[in-house]
């Protein structure tokens, strides 16, 4: 059960993040607030139709490598939650350039690397002060197996590319992180959610998103002190680095 009073979801309008806020939203017992950030709340039309379905929804307008937007945006998380701070930041937003290493440009490469590494650790680290004074204190990374070389080397002979080493950084700065702000009670995962039927992951992937959010939902309910750290797959079990 996940007994928490608010959780903020980032790439929520589309895909995984919008199935996590559909999920959260009706979720027994309320949470109280279930704030959903998308870089465009007006044309984010399912998220607005959540949203008026379930007035624990607030919708915020955030990108999460506009920096110079940190600062306000965490003025309004602060605004909705109060003084029981954020109980859990699910860092979600993602993009996948799959270009192989062989082509992709320093451009495109630089563009994973901060909207998939380093954009939620900057997220993450602006709003700890939130998570720090809540009951749960939890960071959730949404990453992939993609990032772990353990797996990857495994299975051998897959098409190498950016996305690959971008989950390999987010995993090192959310453990790196997690790792800093242990002290603080805080606990930082990351999740596999699976090969999914979104945008990203494409018609033939090989997992509906509402079996594996719900499945994400259940695992992050059994996190403890002793998970801090973990790389999980949807249901719980340990990925190797
Ligand atoms: N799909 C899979 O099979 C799969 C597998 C492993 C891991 N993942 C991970 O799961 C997460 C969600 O993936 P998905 O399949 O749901 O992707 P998706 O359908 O492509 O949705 C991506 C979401 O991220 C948002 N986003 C992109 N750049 C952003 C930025 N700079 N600031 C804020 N939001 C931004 C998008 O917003 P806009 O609509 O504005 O672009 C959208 O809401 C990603 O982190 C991805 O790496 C996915």
């Amino acid at each position: 059960m996940l007994n928490v009073s608010s959780v903020l979801v980032t790439g929520a309008n589309r895909g995984i993040g919008l199935e996590f806020v559909r999920q959260l939203a009706s979720l027994e017992p309320k949470i109280s607030h279930v704030i959903a950030t998308c870089r465009d709340p007006d044309a984010a039309e399912e998220l607005k139709s959540i949203a008026k379905a379930n007035n624990n929804v607030h919708i915020l307008k955030l990108d999460v490598i506009d920096y110079n937007s940190h600062d306000a945006f965490y003025a309004e998380v602060e605004k909705i939650v109060g003084n029981s701070g954020l109980d859990i930041l699910i860092n979600n937003a993602g993009i996948g350039i799959v270009t192989p290493l062989d082509e992709v440009t320093p451009e495109e490469f630089m563009k994973n690397y901060e909207v998939n590494a380093v954009g939620p650790y900057v997220l993450a680290r602006k709003l700890t002060p939130l998570i720090k004074v809540s009951q749960r204190k939890l960071i959730v990374a949404i990453s992939s197996t993609a990032g772990s070389i353990a797996v990857t080397s495994a299975i051998g002979g897959v098409n190498f590319n950016a996305f690959f080493l971008l989950q390999a950084a987010l995993n090192m700065l959310t453990r790196t992180y997690g790792d800093h702000v242990k002290k603080d009670g805080i606990i930082s995962v990351m999740f596999c959610p699976g090969w999914f039927k979104t945008d990203m992951g494409g018609p033939n992937a090989m997992l509906e998103t509402s079996f594996s959010v719900s499945n994400m939902i259940k695992t992050i309910s059994t996190l403890n002190a002793d998970s801090s750290g973990s790389f999980l797959d949807h249901e719980g079990k340990t990925i190797q680095w």
